[in-house]
């Protein structure tokens, strides 16, 4: 599909089902993961042909840090190798890569591998990829509180110079528009504290696909949905037929 007539800028997605992937195939969940990092990389080079510029991906999430410990250091493993086998392709490829989360909970070389790719990848802006790493909505909340107080501790005492254009620009995707699609693979239809604020008005697509089986045709019917959706904002729609 080469045309829509609305791409959404802002595409998120929620990659679901790598474990049942691997169960379906009498694999351990882990081969689920690693075929999980072949669709990401499909991904991404589809969402940069379709000229979308922001693509959020939930790699790791909060909650994620109660799986078992061996399947967390599983996954850590496979994200180190990943950003080391991929960088160089995401450089080459215009892509810039922002890794967002709370990366204290990473071990330092992991870190240390995530602030080399975005260093490497930081003149780039024809997609701005972004992998969202022991990520929850609510952290980014509560960690955009924590900064904004910190970047100017006299608002605690001028609570009303708080609105929603201040909290966000200290929100983890600050550098990003609002959501306009979200994706969920894997059949679910919950949120699993994603994005939550900048997923407000996203159009949410649920797909029974499981995320190792998403591609570049998965993605295209998603923004073919996408196109037939009329996003309102809160109008009408015969407002929206006099001033879109
Ligand atoms: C998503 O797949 C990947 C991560 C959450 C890291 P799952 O591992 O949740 O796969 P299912 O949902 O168990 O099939
Ligand atoms: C959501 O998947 C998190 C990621 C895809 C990284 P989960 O599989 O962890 O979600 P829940 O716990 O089933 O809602
Ligand atoms: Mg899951």
């Amino acid at each position: 599909m080469s045309k829509h007539t609305k791409i959404p800028r802002h595409v998120a997605v929620i990659m679901d089902g790598n474990g049942r992937w691997a169960t379906q195939r009498h694999l351990p969940r882990v081969a689920g993961h690693s075929r999980g990092v072949d669709a990401v990389r499909a991904v991404i080079e589809a969402g940069g042909r379709r000229g979308i510029e922001f693509l959020t991906l939930f790699a790791f999430s909060s909650e994620n840090w109660r799986r078992p410990a061996d399947e967390v250091s599983v996954l850590m493993r496979l994200f180190l190798s990943a950003l080391q086998k991929e960088v160089g392709r995401l450089r080459d490829n215009g892509v810039r890569l922002r890794v967002v989360g709370e990366l204290d909970a990473f071990e330092p070389e992991l870190r240390r591998h995530i602030a080399e790719a975005e260093a490497q990848t930081a003149g780039n802006e024809k997609l701005k990829l972004t992998i969202c790493a022991s990520y929850g909505g609510r952290w980014d909340i509560v960690q955009a509180v924590r900064a904004l107080l910190a970047a100017d501790p006299s608002v605690a005492a001028r609570p009303a110079a708080v609105d929603e254009a201040l909290l966000a620009r200290h929100l983890a995707l600050a550098f990003a528009p609002d959501v306009d699609l979200l994706i969920r693979t894997g059949g679910e239809q919950r949120i699993s504290n994603f994005l939550l604020w900048q997923s407000a008005y996203a159009e949410l697509y649920f797909t029974d696909l499981l995320w190792p089986d998403f591609d570049a045709n998965a993605l295209d019917a998603a923004l073919a949905w996408y196109a037939t959706r009329e996003r309102r904002f809160g109008r009408t729609s015969a407002q929206l037929a006099v001033s879109p």
